[in-house]
């Protein structure tokens, strides 16, 4: 780390380590049925930088925020997988179909879909998010408008998606058709960005367990997203949430859906193979 990066850091991150995380003995299991893991060995193709084991955010909360994770009664996040359920079901566009039309059941059509996206699409040539194909859908299945990426509607379609694999391994490619993206993932990963130049890496790989100032520094994980914020009381995707991040380092940022983002969604995903999906999670 350069010397510049260091101060940088320094003025961010206190350079005392906290005692333990405040959840580090936790368990998560939602509804006391769905046990979730949020500790999980680290993929191989870490290469050791994150030690032995990756770690879900939920575990750097506070307990009462850890809690309201717990139950789907307490989850505000689950309002919005309702709303989701219902638009499902809602007919749209020239074709006169739902998503049910063709799904049916998403409990069914839907299991294990949200713990291998992003993935290569072989007909499109491109790697999609799962936004990405929820809106493919809609234009090309259901001659439909396209929803704003990372808005309302389509967060709360992929928190209903994602809910249909709770529990499940996060499983993304890495490898074959899909290798160069995720290498241009891991590149803006270790890009320092801004005024500060700190790199995602700078924060949650070398200072994942210390304070940044009132914060609880994670692994940086989104095996939890869509993400409920007590902050801004709705769902966030995890385009939005890279936004904030960089924007914090001071840096002009990409746009949520752009290719750098699908990029680093994929990179990202990648680093929590093994942890469990457990979307919609709840975090300040
Ligand atoms: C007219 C039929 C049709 C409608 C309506 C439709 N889809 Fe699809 N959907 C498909 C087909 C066909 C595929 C497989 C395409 C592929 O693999 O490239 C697919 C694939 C998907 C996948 C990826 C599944 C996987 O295993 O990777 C998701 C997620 C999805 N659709 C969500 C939706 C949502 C949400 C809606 C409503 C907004 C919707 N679809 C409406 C036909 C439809
Ligand atoms: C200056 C330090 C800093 C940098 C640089 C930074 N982040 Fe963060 N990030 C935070 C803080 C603080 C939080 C909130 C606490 C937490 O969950 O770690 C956070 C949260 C997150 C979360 C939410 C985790 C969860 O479980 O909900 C993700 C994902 C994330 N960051 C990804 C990134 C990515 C990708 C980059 C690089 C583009 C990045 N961050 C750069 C400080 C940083």
């Amino acid at each position: 780390m350069n010397f510049k990066a260091t101060l940088a850091c320094a003025a961010f991150v206190a350079s005392v380590a906290p005692a333990a995380f405040a959840g580090e003995d936790a368990e998560l299991v939602l509804n006391g049925e769905i046990p979730i893991v949020t500790t999980a060995p680290a993929p191989a193709h870490l290469d050791g930088v994150l030690g032995d084991e990756i770690k879900s955010g939920w575990l750097f909360r506070s307990d009462e925020t850890q809690a309201t994770q717990m139950d789907d009664f307490d989850n505000p996040g689950m309002i919005f997988v309702d709303q989701a359920q219902a638009s499902w079901d809602t007919v749209e566009g020239s074709e006169g179909k739902s998503c049910a039309s063709c799904h049916n059941d998403p409990a069914e059509s839907m299991k294990g879909v949200r713990a291998t996206y992003p993935k290569w699409n072989e007909e499109a040539g491109e790697v999609r998010t799962l936004a990405m194909q929820i809106n493919d859908c809609r234009e090309n299945q259901m001659g439909a408008e396209p929803w704003k990426y990372d808005k309302g509607d389509i967060v709360s379609m992929e928190a209903l998606i994602s809910v249909q694999s709770r529990g499940m391994p996060v499983n993304v490619a890495i490898d074959g058709p899909a290798q160069s993206t995720w290498e241009q993932g891991k590149e803006m990963y270790y890009t320092r960005y801004g005024q500060f130049e700190l790199s995602c890496a700078n924060c949650h790989e070398d200072n994942f367990g210390n304070m940044i100032r009132a914060d609880h520094l994670s692994q940086g994980q989104i095996n939890g997203f869509p993400v409920y914020r007590l902050k801004n009381t709705k769902l966030n995707g995890s385009h939005s949430r890279f936004k904030g991040c960089i924007r914090d380092t001071r840096a002009e940022t990409f746009n949520p859906g752009s290719p750098e983002f699908v990029a680093l969604e994929l990179y990202v995903a990648s680093r929590g193979n093994g942890l469990s999906v457990e979307a919609p999670s709840v975090r300040n």
